[in-house]
């Protein structure tokens, strides 16, 4: 029969664990929460008044259970010890090396993580993969644990996957569209994934709580990202013929969404995806197609991923060739860094890929995000070390406003979709801009008449120059 969780361990306390085990630890007041992290810093953060990470809504429900029956901490051992349930949640990146760099997920972290709880556990324990991860994990995962167990210890493995998206991630974990849990289909793996579903049934409706076989639910993960960003790239890929022939990719993406089959979501035209999963998992299911020898679908999957980057190159190209071929020495004001609006995060952001492109070709660049930190930019900038920071540093300047960023630009690019950029004084931005005076709007945000209006030489993705 299903056991009662009454402990939950989350390791790692990240984008995904955190907020997930938050709200977990806000639904449940009857099950102790603990999330631990390696990181002494992160779980400090975690524990102040300034969480580590930059999420609407998530202060309020950190304050609620914080204390109660909600614990951030840096001893792993004995959060694995006391915990009945246990959801690894900690970095899956890229590989960057070896065999599959570029494509494979990094498992290091998970199989370490997965090392210390065989070594750790006095007793069963239910371990719940949360990671992206590519299918077959959980197996990789069971036969570490079996292999590694003490006698007596038993361990059930759970597929858990988790869609939140960053921004919206309280609401998405409020009210889930759907909750899946993968487990193996013995009387064994039943009992475990019932007593996760009660974890999640004290405030999801039953109906919406999925179960399905382990691999199943590991490749619905990838799925579902890798559907969900092909959207973005079939629209990209649009964007471009509207810039060409004066259609308006607003207006195609609206009556194409309109279509019920369709819908009208994830149909924004943009100068391409970011964050940390969307190219992750998609270059893992590229990974498993051609390990599973279909390179037909490996190629399906790839053409989403190359889309993306022609997008961004195609929009810094375009702002190079606006200002008459060069940028040396312009100053370039670059409006959001984040990935996409209300996160501090950045990773994959197509910021990054732009500033880049900017620097290469000599321009001077000037940074505005309202959340991501000076430090992070630089960490961005530099590949976290890996590119000297010196040469680029005279050419780099990180601004605490909009009008400081912009102040003496000759262009503005728009890269994130902050609200704040949609009701900017622009009057007063352009009074401080040489002339002509170029905003480029990578998110389709802007109210393009009215800039015109001004004086401001306006060019927006997906529309031609005809207003
Ligand atoms: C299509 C469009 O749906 C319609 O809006 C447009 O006006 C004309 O083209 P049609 O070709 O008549 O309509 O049928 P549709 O239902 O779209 O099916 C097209 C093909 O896709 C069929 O062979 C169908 O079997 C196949 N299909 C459809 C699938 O294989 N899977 C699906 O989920 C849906
Ligand atoms: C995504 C999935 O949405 C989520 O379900 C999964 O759990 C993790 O990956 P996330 O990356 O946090 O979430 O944000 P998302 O809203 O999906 O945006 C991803 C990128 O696509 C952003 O750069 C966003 O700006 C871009 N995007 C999104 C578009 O360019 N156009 C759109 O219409 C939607
Ligand atoms: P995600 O977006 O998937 O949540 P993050 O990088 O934000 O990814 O978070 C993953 C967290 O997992 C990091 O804070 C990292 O320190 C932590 N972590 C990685 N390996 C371990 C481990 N073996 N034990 C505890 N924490 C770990």
């Amino acid at each position: 029969a299903p056991i009662q969780v009454k402990k939950i361990c989350c390791i790692g306390a990240g984008y995904v664990g955190g907020p997930t085990c938050a709200v977990i630890a806000l639904k449940c007041p009857h099950i102790q929460v603990t999330i631990v992290d390696l990181n002494q810093q992160r779980i400090d953060a975690w524990n102040s008044d300034e969480l580590p990470i930059y999420e609407p809504g998530l202060d309020e429900v950190v304050k609620a259970a914080r204390g109660k029956n909600l614990f951030f901490s840096t001893d792993v051992d004995k959060g694995i010890e006391e915990a009945d349930l246990i959801f690894v949640s900690v970095n899956t990146p890229t590989k960057k090396s070896g065999i599959g760099a570029g494509f494979a997920a990094d498992l290091k972290f998970l199989q370490l993580a997965t090392r210390r709880i065989a070594e750790v556990a006095k007793s069963s324990k239910i371990v719940v993969e949360k990671s992206t991860v590519p299918c077959r994990t959980a197996d990789a995962m069971r036969t570490i644990l079996e292999a590694n167990s003490k006698p007596g210890c038993s361990f059930d493995i759970l597929s858990n996957p988790e869609f939140l998206a960053e921004g919206t991630a309280i609401e998405d974990l409020f009210a889930p569209d759907r909750v899946l849990i993968g487990s193996l289909q013995t009387q064994q793996g039943k009992d475990a994934c019932e007593a996760l579903t009660q974890v999640y049934a004290n405030w999801v409706p039953r109906e919406r709580i999925l179960t399905v076989g382990l691999w199943s639910s590991e490749l619905s993960k990838l799925a579902a990202n890798a559907m969900l960003a092909q959207r973005i790239s079939s629209v990209n890929a649009l964007s471009a013929i509207c810039e060409a022939t004066g259609a308006n990719i607003d207006e195609v993406a609206y009556a194409v969404g309109k279509d019920t089959r369709m819908g009208s979501k994830f149909l924004k035209a943009s100068v391409g995806f970011g964050g940390s999963c969307f190219q992750k998992d998609i270059l893992n299911l590229v990974y498993l197609s051609e390990s599973l020898h279909l390179p037909e679908v490996a190629k399906y999957w790839r053409a989403v991923v190359e889309m993306n980057e022609y997008q961004k190159s195609r929009f810094a190209n375009k702002v190079v060739d606006t200002l008459f071929n060069t940028i040396t020495g312009k100053k370039i004001a670059i409006l959001g860094w984040a990935f996409k609006k209300d996160t501090g995060d950045t990773r994959e952001s197509p910021a990054i890929t732009l500033a880049n492109h900017f620097l290469n070709e000599k321009a001077r660049i000037n940074i505005y995000d309202p959340q991501v930190s000076k430090d992070q930019i630089w960490l961005d900038l530099t590949d976290y070390g890996d590119i000297p920071a010196e040469p680029i540093k005279p050419h780099v300047t990180i601004s605490q406003s909009v009008e400081e960023a912009c102040h003496n630009a000759e262009a503005i690019v728009v890269c994130t979709e902050w609200d704040e950029f949609k009701k900017l004084d622009w009057q007063k931005i352009y009074d401080n801009c040489p002339r002509p005076a170029f905003v480029f709007d990578g998110r389709l945000i802007l109210d393009r008449k009215a800039l015109t209006n001004i004086g401001f030489k306006v060019t927006t993705i997906g529309t031609g120059d005809r207003l």
